[in-house]
């Protein structure tokens, strides 16, 4: 749990930098785009901390040179940015396509090629269309067939320069803290036991859409992968001892509610009980959890191309008892640890966990981690220490979930690349890797200390092993007769040591 691991990932291990639409852009009145449920939400008096905005945000709309120089000096090989819906189709419909906010990606699309930066592209961060929210938003199911025009319209548009899709990012938080505990746009909280259950089934059957979509008229034209991200912390027993605690662990269901349709088919048995037992211990006679029909868990199950991820810390767990409360968090067993940030605690064993139960659960996927990271508080520091230590630590459980479990990961990417609006904190958490200074009206971006180090993992593709490093060094003096001495010396290496130094050895 805490040794060190050397040794590199696969050879094409994509390695990026994350952000989202509402987050960094601001320009929430310019050309043409429409207003979204979190610019409503953001101008509620006494939703967000210290009155912030996303008008400004970190600017990125007028910014776009000095984001791509700074994910150059990064040197990551993806971006991860979602679009704004309201940008492209203001009131949420195909009725008219804004095409000043489709030139604005496919400029973004275009520079980051140019720089040889590879695009991944979320189509819902967060920010749905007010238009929408207006006749119900994810509770009203014509909201699928919103989705779904929409997501054509993207893939038609931007698809000839995209090889990496995101329908939703994080269905558990739209769904939860939009919808369960009101602390995220659109901010309702009236109805805990049935309302999450109704949205959830509406977004992954949209995200189910969006995937047939692309899938039918444009995968064999474009070649790219479409998939969703997830969410989920690692829950841990609070006492290893005790069986009640390992079955609390068990009893979290972040994935079961949403990869187990779209990976396994349906929602998990485990899911499906705890909600129909909590249901009927409140005297109701069904379940509040929708069911899928035959037809649409078939058309559900498949609809992705890799597994994305978005894991920031772990929780213990262990038994609570809920009595007959009809409400989401009765259903779960889920207790937070208490963190630095609020929810978020440096747990990098949890990690590698996750990640080998994710392998065993669904078949071994092909895995994208697409948001992890940490965030700072309060005065500025540039040596931003702790950030380093999380990258370093939970990059490293990567490497073993990779390298001894098996696990078949091909991507990472952190959260985030700028200081940017952190939701309900506003701008007082910083996950950037860069700073923003928000004093300054030009809003310029400072490298933090974490910048180089993240950028030295991976200019090494993972953390070589210092020893095979000064082997090979060593060894690069050629003679004839010691070609099959080095021939083997590198079986004994973790192979993919090997492959990073494999052109010296060719040269040999
Ligand atoms: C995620 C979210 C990001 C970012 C991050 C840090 O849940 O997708 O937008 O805010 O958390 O809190």
């Amino acid at each position: 749990r805490q040794m060190y691991h050397y040794g590199n990932f696969s050879q094409n291990f994509l390695w990026g930098v994350s952000s989202s639409a509402y987050q960094i852009e601001g320009a929430w009145r310019e050309d043409g785009k429409g207003l979204s449920i979190w610019d409503k939400f953001t101008h509620t008096p006494g939703k967000i901390s210290e009155h912030d905005t996303g008008d400004v945000a970190c600017n990125s709309y007028n910014k776009m040179e000095d984001d791509i120089a700074a994910l150059k000096k990064v040197k990551v090989s993806h971006y991860r940015f979602s679009i704004s819906w309201p940008r492209i189709l203001p009131d949420g419909t195909t009725k008219y396509i804004n095409q000043a906010g489709l030139n604005y990606y496919k400029k973004l699309l275009d520079s980051l090629i140019a720089a040889n930066i590879e695009p991944q592209v979320t189509l819902y961060h967060w920010d749905l269309p007010q238009a929408l929210q207006d006749v119900g938003g994810w509770e009203n199911e014509t909201i699928i067939e919103r989705f779904k025009e929409y997501a054509d319209v993207l893939f038609e548009n931007l698809g000839p320069k995209v090889k990496l899709w995101i329908t939703f990012n994080e269905p558990f938080v739209i769904t939860v803290l939009g919808h369960v505990q009101g602390a995220h746009a659109p901010g309702l909280n009236d109805r805990p036991d049935t309302l999450p259950y109704i949205v959830g089934h509406n977004i992954i059957k949209s995200h189910a859409e969006a995937w047939h979509v692309y899938n039918d008229k444009y995968r064999a034209s474009q070649g790219g992968l479409v998939s969703i991200t997830v969410n989920s912390d690692w829950a841990e027993p609070r006492n290893p001892y005790k069986q009640e605690d390992y079955e609390a662990a068990r009893n979290v269901f972040y994935l079961g509610w949403w990869a187990h349709p779209i990976f396994n088919g349906d929602y998990s048995p485990l899911v499906k009980k705890s909600v129909l037992d909590q249901s009927l211990a409140g005297g109701l006679t069904k379940s509040r959890l929708p069911e899928f029909t035959p037809e649409e868990i078939k058309r559900i199950n498949g609809t992705y191309d890799y597994f994305g991820l978005n894991h920031y810390c772990s929780v213990l767990a262990f038994p609570v008892d809920f009595g007959t409360t009809q409400h989401f968090e009765a259903d779960s067993d889920r207790t937070w640890l208490e963190t630095g940030s609020v929810w978020l605690r440096m747990t990098p064993f949890g990690l590698r966990r996750l990640l080998k139960f994710i392998k065993d659960e669904y078949r071994n996927p092909p895995i994208i981690i697409t948001e992890n990271g940490v965030s700072e508080n309060g005065p500025v520091d540039l040596n931003d220490v702790h950030r380093k230590y999380y990258y370093e630590k939970y990059i490293n459980q990567v490497l073993k979930a990779y390298l001894l479990d098996d696990v078949n990961i091909i991507g990472y990417t952190a959260w985030s690349l700028l200081d940017n609006l952190e939701w309900g904190v506003g701008y007082t958490e910083r996950f950037g890797l860069f700073y923003v200074n928000r004093t300054d009206p030009d809003l310029p971006r400072t490298p933090k200390a974490s910048v180089s180090f993240y950028s030295s993992i991976i200019s090494c593709n993972g953390f070589p092993d210092p020893q095979a490093m000064s082997f090979f060094k060593s060894n690069l003096v050629i003679s004839p007769q010691r070609k099959q001495k080095k021939k083997q010396a590198h079986f004994y290496l973790p192979h993919l040591v090997w492959v990073t130094l494999r052109p010296k050895l060719s040269r040999s």
